[in-house]
């Protein structure tokens, strides 16, 4: 077939993937032929906006080395990875909520003891966080791996900066046999996600801020069971409502309590003023995922 117009080029480009031996590549092409030739009949691309998507694609690829992926921060920042994230943790109710894992996950991060502080040279307000790690039905997961990491006290992680020895503010724990993680750290704070490349570009151009809201990331596995990725919020944050990468769940906003000086769960005395955050976790047993929702 010859002479394709804006009506019948679709049904053609569809066609062309029929002999497709992969029954879901198939699939995903076929949708997205038409998906993208229906965005581009709708909003009737021009040939310098055309020009102009593929230039900014062709600079986004170019900023991603093996220390920035600009493309994930660009699906972060259009709401595409917390939609692929609901989508594939149908969990039961009852079960901790998921979020993005962000670009600042170290693999591998430094061991700690439980009681650790993980805060080295980081200055800010002292927090202790502690709970436990538990099943469906309650049982304690004796064990499990519990990676943390979070900001510093200006919104900076220490892979953001380069004159730190060592990594600060990340660590892995190991859950005792009740289950329970405890550590010392300090207060994170709201910080802007990266926004010197592309993504910032867009942003700007659609007068939207590059905020998150403060929070403490977990990335939580235990064999038999899901793993968690994960955030827990802190309540009163001015960007809870805005997050630039719309990961922030109710379940997941915790009060992180002030506490007066005196002396902390583990016995360490306290001479100023701190805060807790005691949060548990509740993990969902391996495969566990329900259907699609009824549409
Ligand atoms: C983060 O929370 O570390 C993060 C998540 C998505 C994009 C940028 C940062
Ligand atoms: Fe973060």
């Amino acid at each position: 077939m010859r002479d394709f117009d804006e009506n019948n080029i679709t049904d053609a480009v569809v066609d062309r993937y029929q002999n497709t031996p992969d029954p879901r590549l198939k699939r995903i092409m076929t949708s997205l032929v038409r998906h993208l030739h229906d965005f581009v009949r709708d909003v009737e691309l021009t040939e310098e906006e055309w020009s102009a998507a593929i230039d900014y694609l062709t600079r986004t690829g170019k900023l991603c080395t093996d220390k920035r992926q600009e493309f994930i921060l660009l699906s972060d920042t259009l709401g595409v990875s917390m939609l692929v994230d609901a989508i594939n943790h149908r969990f039961a109710k009852g079960t901790t909520e998921t979020t993005v894992l962000g670009p600042f996950y170290v693999q591998n991060p430094p061991e700690a003891d439980l009681g650790a502080d993980i805060r080295g040279e980081a200055e800010g307000e002292p927090l202790y966080i502690d709970g436990a790690i538990v099943s469906e039905e309650g049982a304690p997961v004796a064990n499990a791996i519990v990676d943390v990491w979070h900001s510093d006290a200006e919104g900076f992680y220490d892979v953001q900066l380069p004159e730190l020895a060592e990594p600060t503010l990340r660590a892995r724990f190991h859950t005792d046999a009740q289950g329970n993680y405890r550590f010392w750290t300090i207060l994170p704070r709201y910080y802007p996600i990266p926004h010197d490349g592309t993504v910032g570009e867009m942003l700007r151009a659609t007068a939207r801020h590059p905020f998150r809201p403060a929070h403490v990331h977990f990335k939580i596995m235990a064999p038999g069971y899901e793993t968690l990725v994960t955030h827990l919020f802190v309540d009163g944050d001015q960007y809870l409502d805005t997050d630039a990468v719309f990961a922030v769940k109710n379940s997941l906003i915790r009060d992180f309590t002030r506490q007066s000086p005196g002396v902390a769960p583990d016995g360490k005395k306290m001479d100023g003023a701190w805060r807790r955050l005691h949060s548990d976790f509740v993990l969902a047993k391996a495969a566990a995922r329900t259907s699609a929702p009824a549409a």
